[in-house]
């Protein structure tokens, strides 16, 4: 068939760029951040958002070999272009463990994490994961709301798990929820 020439309908026009960023300058992109699958590009800037979020940062070496890992399962949160928090978990047989959840420290604070878990949770149960369980420090409050909103429960205390190079050793909390 051939394409149409002429004087057919017109097309809709699309908006004018210069429009579109002016309105985005006043009012700010409303647009959501996406929960999408983690790449092998996204390596560095994963291991950049995990340096500011723990002690003990994973290198950029460490991510990539989390992201060729058939049993690992990494899920960024992206807004525009910017990468700006991600989750990992390993899963094995019918469990999977949440080794990570981070959001960049500029971006904290405005509930962003739980759609990220909330998601990151529906694809592990899509892998056929039935229980998830995870370690989070006791009192890491953002954290501990995280998960417990999330459905999450305490099932089990690891004392002085944390051990930092200074400062006193810190409790773990076990914590699990099942899927199915
Ligand atoms: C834990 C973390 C992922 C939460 O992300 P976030 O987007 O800032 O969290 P949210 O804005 O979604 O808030 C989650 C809950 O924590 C609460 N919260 C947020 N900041 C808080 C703070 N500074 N103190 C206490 N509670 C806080 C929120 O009110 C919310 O609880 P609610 O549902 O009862 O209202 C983020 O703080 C982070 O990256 N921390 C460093 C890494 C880390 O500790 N990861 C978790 C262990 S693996």
């Amino acid at each position: 068939m051939r394409a149409r020439s002429g004087a057919g309908p017109r097309r809709p026009r699309r908006p004018d760029p210069m429009i579109h960023g002016l309105i985005a300058r006043l009012f700010g992109d409303a647009r959501p951040p996406t929960v999408e699958p983690a790449a092998l590009a996204d390596a560095r800037r994963l291991a950049q958002l995990h340096a500011a979020s723990f002690h003990r940062g994973w290198g950029t070496g460490e991510f990539e070999q989390l992201l060729i890992d058939r049993n690992v399962l990494i899920h960024r949160l992206r807004h525009k272009n910017h990468v700006i928090g991600f989750a990992v978990s390993r899963c094995a047989a019918d469990e999977a463990e949440i080794l990570s959840v981070a959001i960049d420290p500029r971006q904290r604070g405005r509930g962003l994490s739980r759609p990220l878990l909330l998601s990151h949770l529906g694809h592990l149960a899509g892998h056929g994961v039935a229980r998830v369980f995870l370690e989070v420090e006791e009192n890491n409050e953002p954290a501990r709301r995280l998960y417990e909103h999330a459905g999450f429960a305490v099932v089990g205390r690891r004392e002085g798990y944390y051990r930092a190079s200074a400062g006193p050793a810190l409790n773990a909390l076990v914590m699990r929820r099942d899927l199915s």
